[in-house]
């Protein structure tokens, strides 16, 4: 089976995961996460390539920078960006690389402002409310989702 690598974006205030709100987002840091992710990935054999900023225009040219360097998809957490940015909707668009929404904590059961995202319709599919769990459910069904669909192109 053919290996993927995917790319895990997480967005403002995820560097503070541990210690932010762990009644909302839970004791992990974002170093444990990721490892769990890279672990998952290997088993799955999927190559993971994680990154954090504060800042709406790094999001933005990270995603731009992976339609040149073989990415075969997206998990983003865009935090605080999801209720307001266009602009990482139209950077996941223009880029056309398939992505999944992931939140740890449930936005719609959150303020009214949480509850609309300006990415959710056009990504392949949103995991929220499991905490760290969202992180490692949107990988098994990104991975999926994804060797299904080399398969039927290429029969392999
Ligand atoms: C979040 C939910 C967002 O509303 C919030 O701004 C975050 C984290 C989550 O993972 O639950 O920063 O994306």
């Amino acid at each position: 089976m053919k290996s993927l690598r995917i790319l895990v974006l997480h967005g403002p205030n995820l560097n503070m995961l541990g210690s932010r709100e762990p009644g909302h987002y839970g004791k992990q840091t974002l170093a444990e996460i990721t490892e769990q992710l890279i672990a998952l990935g290997d088993a799955l054999g999927v190559e993971i390539i994680s990154f954090q900023s504060n800042h709406e225009g790094e999001l933005v040219d990270r995603i731009q920078q992976a339609a040149s360097e073989h990415i075969d998809g997206i998990i983003i957490n865009p935090a605080a960006y999801t209720h307001t940015s266009i602009a990482l909707r139209d950077a996941l668009l223009a880029t056309a690389i398939a992505f999944i929404e992931v939140h740890l904590s449930n936005i719609h059961s959150r303020e009214e402002f949480r509850h609309r995202s300006l990415l959710a319709d056009a990504a392949t599919g949103v995991v929220a409310g499991f905490g760290a769990t969202s992180y490692m459910l949107a990988l098994r069904g990104l991975a999926e989702s994804l060797q299904q669909k080399s398969k039927s192109e290429t029969g392999v």
